[in-house]
C-alpha cells in the first residue's frame, strides 16, 4: 500500500495526517505553537516554530503509524492564509511572521488604495485592501522597520516557508498567492501595475505554480530528521480555505462550505473568474486549477469560542464546557455576542469594532454565554450566506468543517440559522485533508481532483432545518445585525484604554 501525507499548518497547531489510497486515516499527530499578541490588532508567530512543529508532527506520524518510510509517495500542504514571511538574500526570516488576524495596517490599506486606485486594485487582485491581507503587512514594515526591511529581498507565506525549508526551493501557490494583493487573479500571474505602484520590485515576488505541481524532494537532513525518505515528492499545496474546499468536495458549482477554525469562513465555488462581488467577499483562485472561490470571513470564529473557555473555562475541555449546551434555547434567555474580539472582515471591514454580550442579566449562567458565543460566531458567518444569497446564489445545501463540525448541537444550529441543510462529513479535517489530496493527484493516483474526492470525501449527516428555530433565529439576526452599527462609536472611543 501507498501512503500520502497532508500537513495542515494553523494558527494554533500544525496537524498531519497519513492516508491511504482509499482515503482512509492512517495516523494523525499535531504540534502546538505560540502566538505572540504584543499590542491590541497584533499577531505573530515565530517561522521557525512551524518548521520545528511540522518536523516534530512528521516524525510522530511516521513512528505511530509503523508504515515504511518509501510507501510515503507524496506531501502536500495547507496552510494560512495571508501571513508575511520576509527572507533576506540567504533565505531567512529577517522578523516574526506577521500572521492574517493582525489588523495593524489600517493606514497602508488606504496608502495602497491611494498608489493603486480603489477601483484598478478591484479589478486586478479582485479584492479590496485589508488589514489581513499580505501586501499591507510589507508596506507596514518598509514603513516602521525600515532597517529590518532593508535587508529583505522576497517574501512567501506560512506554508511556503515550511516547503521551503523542506526542499530548498521556493514557489508560492495561486490560491495563497491571491490573498497578498499582489497577484492578478483572472490571470494567474503576479501583476506587475500594483508592484510598480507600490514600489516592489518583480523578484520580490517568488516563483507561481499549481496547488498540485511537484516543487521538489525533501532535503536529506529534513527527510532524516522526519523519519521520511528523501525522495518523498514535495507538492505545492494551497491556501487553507482553498484545500478546506478540496477536502470537502467544493470542486463544482452550487456547492458551499462553511468551515470554523479559528476563523471562519462561508465559501462557495466559482467556476471561472465571471462573477464579480466588488469586493463585498473575497475572490480568491481555487487549489483547484483554473477554478475560483469566493469567501466571507469571520476573523474570530473558533477563536471566540476558544477565548471564552480559555478566560471563563480554564483546565477544562471543549466537552465540559459545552456539556448541556443543547437544552438552552435558541437565543440564550436573551443574550446576543457579537465576535470581533480582534475586528471584524465580512461584511464590516473593520479593525476598530470589538466584541460585545448584549442583554446579560441575573439569570444568566456560564452555558448561556457560551451558547451565545457560538451563536453569535454563526450569525456572523450568516452574513456571508446572506450576500451570496443577494447576489443571486442558490445556498440550500452547506458542506461544515472544522471545530464548528465536531458538536451535533452546533450544526444543528447552523442548519437552523443558516435555512439550509447542513452536512457533516466523517473526516470534517478539510484542509488536511485537501492538502493530502493534492499530494494524491500529484502523485497520479486519479485523473482528477473530483475524482479523487469521490473516494476520499464521504459524507456522514445532514441536519436539517427546524422551522421554529428558523422562525426564532430570523428575528435574533435582525437585532445581531443592528448590533455592529449602534457599538461602533463606543468601540471608537474605548481604542484610546487599549494596549
Ligand atoms: C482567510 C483568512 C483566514 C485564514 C485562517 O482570508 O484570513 O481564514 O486563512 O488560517
Amino acid at each position: 500500500m501507498s501512503y500520502v501525507i497532508g500537513i495542515d499548518l494553523g494558527t494554533s497547531a500544525v496537524k498531519a495526517l497519513l492516508l491511504d489510497r482509499n482515503g482512509t486515516v492512517a495516523a494523525e499527530a499535531s504540534r502546538d505553537y505560540k502566538l505572540y499578541h504584543e499590542h491590541s490588532g497584533w499577531s505573530e508567530q515565530e517561522p521557525e516554530d512551524w518548521v520545528t512543529g511540522t518536523i516534530g508532527a512528521l516524525r510522530e506520524l511516521v513512528e505511530q503509524s509503523g508504515v515504511p518510510a518509501d510507501a510515503i509517495e507524496g506531501i502536500s500542504f495547507s496552510g494560512q492564509m495571508h501571513g508575511l514571511v520576509l527572507l533576506n538574500a540567504a533565505g531567512e526570516p529577517v522578523r516574526r511572521a506577521i500572521l492574517w488576524n493582525d489588523t495593524r495596517t489600517t493606514a497602508e490599506c488606504r496608502e495602497i488604495e491611494a498608489l493603486v486606485g480603489q477601483e484598478r486594485l478591484l479589478t486586478v487582485t479582485r479584492n479590496p485592501a485589508l488589514e489581513g491581507f499580505t501586501l499591507p503587512k510589507i508596506l507596514w514594515v518598509r514603513k516602521h522597520e525600515a532597517e529590518v526591511f532593508a535587508q529583505a529581498v522576497s517574501f512567501l507565506l506560512p506554508k511556503d516557508y515550511v516547503r521551503y525549508r523542506l526542499t530548498g526551493a521556493l514557489h508560492m501557490d495561486y490560491s495563497d498567492a491571491a490573498g497578498t494583493l499582489l497577484l492578478d487573479v483572472a490571470n494567474k500571474c503576479w501583476s506587475s501595475e500594483v508592484l510598480e505602484a507600490v514600489g516592489l520590485p518583480a523578484s520580490f515576488a517568488p516563483p507561481l505554480v499549481e496547488s498540485h505541481e511537484l516543487t521538489g524532494t525533501l532535503l536529506p537532513e529534513q527527510a532524516q530528521a522526519a523519519g521520511l525518505s528523501a525522495s518523498t515528492k514535495v507538492f505545492a499545496g494551497g491556501a487553507d480555505n482553498a484545500c478546506g474546499a478540496i477536502g470537502s468536495g467544493i470542486l463544482q458549482e452550487g456547492l458551499t462550505m462553511c468551515s470554523i477554525g479559528t476563523s471562519g469562513v462561508i465559501l462557495s465555488y466559482e467556476k471561472d473568474s465571471g462573477n464579480d462581488f466588488r469586493g463585498k467577499v473575497h475572490f480568491f483562485n481555487h487549489g483547484k486549477a483554473d477554478a475560483f472561490y469566493a469567501m466571507g470571513v469571520t476573523l474570530a470564529a473558533g477563536y471566540s469560542l476558544s477565548w471564552f473557555k480559555n478566560t471563563f473555562a480554564k483546565g477544562e475541555s471543549f466537552n465540559e464546557l459545552l456539556d448541556g449546551i443543547g437544552s438552552v434555547k435558541p437565543g440564550a434567555n436573551g443574550l446576543l455576542f457579537t465576535p470581533y474580539l480582534v475586528g471584524e472582515r465580512t461584511p464590516h471591514a473593520d479593525s476598530v469594532i470589538r466584541g460585545s454580550f448584549i442583554g446579560i442579566d441575573g439569570s444568566h449562567e456560564r452555558i448561556h454565554f457560551a451558547r451565545a458565543v457560538m451563536e453569535g460566531i454563526t450569525f456572523s458567518l450568516n452574513e456571508s450566506v446572506d450576500l451570496f444569497r443577494q447576489a443571486g446564489k442558490t445556498v440550500d445545501t452547506i458542506i461544515s468543517i472544522g471545530g464548528g463540525a465536531q458538536n451535533p448541537v452546533w450544526l444543528q444550529m447552523q442548519a437552523d440559522i443558516f435555512n439550509a441543510d447542513v452536512v457533516s462529513l466523517e473526516n470534517e479535517q478539510g484542509p488536511g485533508l485537501g492538502a493530502a489530496m493534492l499530494a494524491a493527484f500529484g502523485c497520479g493516483w486519479f485523473e482528477s481532483l473530483e475524482a479523487c474526492a469521490e473516494l476520499f470525501v464521504k459524507r456522514a449527516s445532514v441536519y436539517r432545518p427546524d422551522p421554529a428555530a428558523v422562525d426564532a433565529y430570523a428575528g435574533l439576526f435582525r437585532i445581531y445585525q443592528k448590533v455592529y452599527s449602534q457599538t461602533r462609536s463606543l468601540n471608537e472611543g474605548l481604542q484610546a484604554y487599549r494596549n
